[in-house]
This record gives structure tokens, C-alpha cells and sequence, in this order.
């Protein structure tokens, strides 16, 4: 291959193959459809054949794999979990079945649901010795590091869950996973306060059991609203899965080289915290709370985002996928209207965002580039009135979106395909040229 300018052509036909010319040589390039009729241009050969690659930062058009567990349709609002749209099962289903449909493809059965609830619950506590890991971290320190820490050292603790290709060993660490995951958000919460740890009460639901974790003392009695247990449980169904994102993606990265679950899914954790993604609900109520006590009616601050001002962005708006409306978003904004009445919570951060909501949506700065409300804009003051506090936000969507994770750890192993993932790059550095001795510097 010459270092020689290259001249790139694409076309693709209606046959099943793509013709691709570069510098006058043509490469023919198979064509993959979806069951939705997506299209992708497989390139997997391409370095072997034509010796080049393909170049796009932040992946917004490589498919990295091929997926039969969640659908998003962008450009026209929809999600779909293995084909059920996701305001049905807003609607009618729980976060465990909704777990169970992503992780096993199918709705389940009464019988399969009952036997799956028991399992989990029965794995609800975690070692003895786990808890002695909190005493090690400070008070302050945030609830993420702390949740993926522990999640990563629970490796240290099943020994007999690290073979990635025993499906019996890797359903015990699934349900490890997906029992112990609340148990360890509300032990970081705990922590931070200096309050003693609490049992997980398995007479308890899924939701309301993590909820009792978190707000119950020894000291006194606490009954779980079931209002409230019902709209974690919604928030948790929510996040549950959104195909290739970037936490989904790094947990698949890093269980392509068959490292065991629980490092993975604890990579999983750190990636989504960031607040480009997972940590954006907490980004959100902090951006709302920072306009309130500037006394602005969000109109200063979205001439702010406009003019780009160091780097300042709507937090809970926009996205890589959706570009007319999220419809995760649309769920939460009438869930957090009826939740705030009927816990008879009044918070002006509501009024703060449906206000920068109606302007932005008339503005032409976020209609030229499709920015709407995505998932966490209305999440947080929702969590804000159901008494969580803002650090902890982003791990309640680690618990709601571990069945993703672990669905797509899943497809991911269990794929004839599926290679280590080693992305290449295109050099830009120095070309070659000698070491020089210290003294010559
Ligand atoms: N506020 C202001 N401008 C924005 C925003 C925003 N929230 N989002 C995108 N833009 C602008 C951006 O400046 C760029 O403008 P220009 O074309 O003039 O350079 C254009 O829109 C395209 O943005 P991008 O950064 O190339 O888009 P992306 O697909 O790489 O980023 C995103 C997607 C979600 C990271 C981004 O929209 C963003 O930063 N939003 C705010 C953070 C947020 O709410 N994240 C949660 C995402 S949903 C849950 C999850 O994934 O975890």
C-alpha cells in the first residue's frame, strides 16, 4: 500500500453489496439488513483486502455488533425492548420482568417470573465482609466510586463465577449481580451519612426493599410509600436498556477479552457516571438549582448555551440517537407531575424546567440541531421529590440499567463473532528518528 492520495467512492445498489473505490481499484462490500431495516456497509474485511481503514470518532456510524435486544428508532421517538414498546411496559410491567424480558428474550411466564423474584431476593444481602470495604472509603466520597469499587471486588468474593462460558456459573452471578447491586448503592448512601447499615427486608419488593435500604434506621419504624416504591420502579424499568451507549458498549469492550462479569459490569458503572451520560440527572437538578439562585428565568441561561460560553450545554437535552423526541422523556414528564402531586411535593425547579423546555423548544439554536428533553432532564426532580439526595442519582440508573448490561454481556459472549474488540487508528505522531542521550538534549 503507497502513502499516495486516496480517492474514496461508495455506491450501493439495490443488490446485497456495497462497491467501494479507492484510487481506482474497486472492493465489493457486503450490505446487512435489520429486521427494521436499518442498513450497514460491512467493513469487516476491508483492512485485509483494500489495506485501509475506516475512520469515526465516537462511533456515530460503526455498528459494533449485530443486537436483538433493543430498538431505537431516533428520527421517530421509539424504543422498544425486544420488540415491546417501552410505553407498555411503562404501563403494565415491573422492573424485574422488564429485566427478565431483556436478559431472556421472551416476557415470562408466571411461573418463570415467581422462580426469577426468588432468586434474587434470596441474594439480596451481601458478605460480611464486603461492608468493611465502606469503612476504607471517605465520607465524601462520591456514591459512584464507591458503587463501582465494591461491584468490581465482589470478583474477589465468587471465586466460582469467573468462567465466562459456564452458563451455569455465569446465571448465579447475574442474579448475585442484579440482588446485590441496590443493596450496595444503598450502603454508599449509608456511609456518607454515618448511619448503620440496613438488612435488605426480603418480605419487600424489588424497589421497595432498595428503598427501605436506603431510608430506614434501626431507630425507628419506616413504611416504603407504595407511591414511591411504584415510581422507582418505573424509573428503574426507564433506564433498564438503550442498546450500543457508551456504558453498555464499555461493559461489552471489556467482557470481549473475557474478563469476568463483575469487572465488566464495574466498568460499566465508571463509564456511566460521567455526566455526558448517566451523570447527567444530577447535572440537570444542579443546572436547575445554579438558575434559581441566580434569580433568571432561564433566559439568561439558555443565551449562555447559545453563545457556547465555556462550554456551557442544557443538561437533559439532546442526544446521539434521538433527534425528534426521547420517549423515556415524555414518560417521566407526566410521571413527575403526577408524582408531585400526589406526594404533595412543590418544588420551583419544575417551573424552572418546563419553562426552559418551552423556550428551547421554540429556539432556533435547539430546532436546527434536534435537541430535545432526553431521559434525565425530568428524572431528577422527580428523584429530588421522592427524597433522594443529588449524589446519588446516577447510581439508582446503574441499578436500573444492569439487566442491559448484562443482556448485552450475554449476546455479546455467547456470539460466534464475537472477537476481542481492538479498534485501529491512524497515526499522527512523529515519524521515525533517533534516541538521543541525555547529555546531547
Ligand atoms: N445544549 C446545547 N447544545 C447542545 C447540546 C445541549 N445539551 N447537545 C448538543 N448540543 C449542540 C452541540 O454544541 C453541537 O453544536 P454545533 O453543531 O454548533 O457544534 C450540536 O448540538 C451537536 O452536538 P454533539 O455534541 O455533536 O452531539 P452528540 O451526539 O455528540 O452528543 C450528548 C450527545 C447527549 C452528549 C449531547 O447532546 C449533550 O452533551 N447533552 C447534554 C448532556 C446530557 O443530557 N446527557 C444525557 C444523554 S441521555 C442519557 C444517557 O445517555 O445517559
Amino acid at each position: 500500500m503507497g502513502r499516495g492520495l486516496y480517492y474514496f467512492a461508495l455506491a450501493m445498489g439495490e443488490s446485497k453489496k456495497a462497491q467501494l473505490t479507492i484510487d481506482g481499484s474497486s472492493y465489493e462490500l457486503p450490505i446487512i439488513r435489520g429486521t427494521e431495516n436499518e442498513v450497514a456497509v460491512d467493513i469487516s474485511r476491508l483492512r485485509n483486502t483494500a489495506g485501509v481503514i475506516t475512520m469515526d470518532p465516537g462511533y456515530g456510524n460503526t455498528g459494533s455488533c449485530s443486537s436483538a435486544i433493543t430498538f431505537i428508532d431516533g428520527e421517530r421517538g421509539i424504543l422498544r425492548y425486544r420488540g415491546v414498546p417501552i410505553e407498555d411496559l411503562a404501563e403494565h410491567s415491573t422492573f424485574l420482568e422488564a429485566a427478565w424480558l431483556l436478559m431472556e428474550g421472551e416476557l415470562p411466564t408466571q411461573e418463570e417470573l415467581d422462580t426469577f423474584k426468588d432468586h434474587i431476593t434470596y441474594h439480596t444481602m451481601v458478605h460480611e465482609d464486603v461492608k468493611r470495604f465502606y469503612a476504607g472509603f471517605p465520607h465524601n466520597a462520591h456514591p459512584m466510586a464507591v458503587t463501582g469499587a465494591v461491584v468490581g471486588a465482589l470478583s474477589t468474593f465468587y471465586p466460582d463465577s469467573m468462567q465466562v462460558t459456564n452458563d451455569r456459573e455465569m446465571e448465579i452471578a447475574i442474579h448475585r449481580l442484579i440482588a446485590k447491586v441496590p443493596t450496595i448503592v444503598a450502603y454508599s448512601y449509608k456511609h456518607s451519612m454515618g448511619q448503620p447499615f440496613m438488612s435488605p427486608l426480603n418480605k419487600l419488593r424489588y424497589a421497595a426493599n432498595f428503598l427501605h435500604m436506603m431510608f430506614a434506621t434501626p431507630a425507628e419504624e419506616y413504611e416504603v410509600d407504595p407511591v414511591v416504591a411504584r415510581t422507582m420502579d418505573l424509573i428503574f424499568l426507564l433506564h433498564a436498556d438503550h442498546e450500543q451507549n457508551c456504558s453498555a458498549s464499555t461493559v461489552r469492550m471489556v467482557g470481549s477479552s473475557q474478563a469476568n462479569l463483575f469487572s465488566a459490569i464495574s466498568a460499566g458503572v465508571h463509564a456511566l457516571w460521567g455526566p455526558l451520560h448517566g451523570g447527567a440527572n444530577q447535572a440537570v437538578v444542579e443546572m436547575l438549582e445554579q438558575i434559581l439562585a441566580s434569580g433568571d428565568d432561564g433566559k439568561q441561561f439558555l443565551d449562555k448555551v447559545k453563545n457556547k460560553r465555556a462550554g456551557t450545554r442544557l443538561m437533559g437535552f439532546g442526544h446521539r440517537v434521538y433527534k425528534n423526541f426521547d420517549p423515556r422523556a415524555t414518560i417521566l414528564k407526566r410521571a413527575c407531575f403526577e408524582v408531585l402531586e400526589r406526594l404533595g411535593v412543590s418544588t420551583p425547579l419544575l417551573d424552572i424546567a418546563v419553562q426552559l423546555e418551552e423556550i428551547a423548544l421554540r429556539d432556533d439554536y435547539f430546532i436546527a440541531r434536534k435537541l430535545y428533553p432526553n431521559v434525565d432532564f425530568y428524572s431528577g426532580i422527580i428523584l429530588q421529590a421522592l427524597g433522594v439526595p443529588v449524589n446519588m442519582f446516577t447510581t439508582l440508573f446503574t441499578i436500573g440499567r444492569l439487566p442491559g448490561w448484562i443482556a448485552h454481556w450475554t449476546e455479546m459472549i455467547h456470539d460466534p463473532q464475537n472477537r476481542i474488540a481492538r479498534p485501529r487508528q491512524i497515526y499522527t505522531g512523529a515519524r521515525e528518528r533517533p534516541y538521543v542521550p541525555m547529555e546531547q538534549r
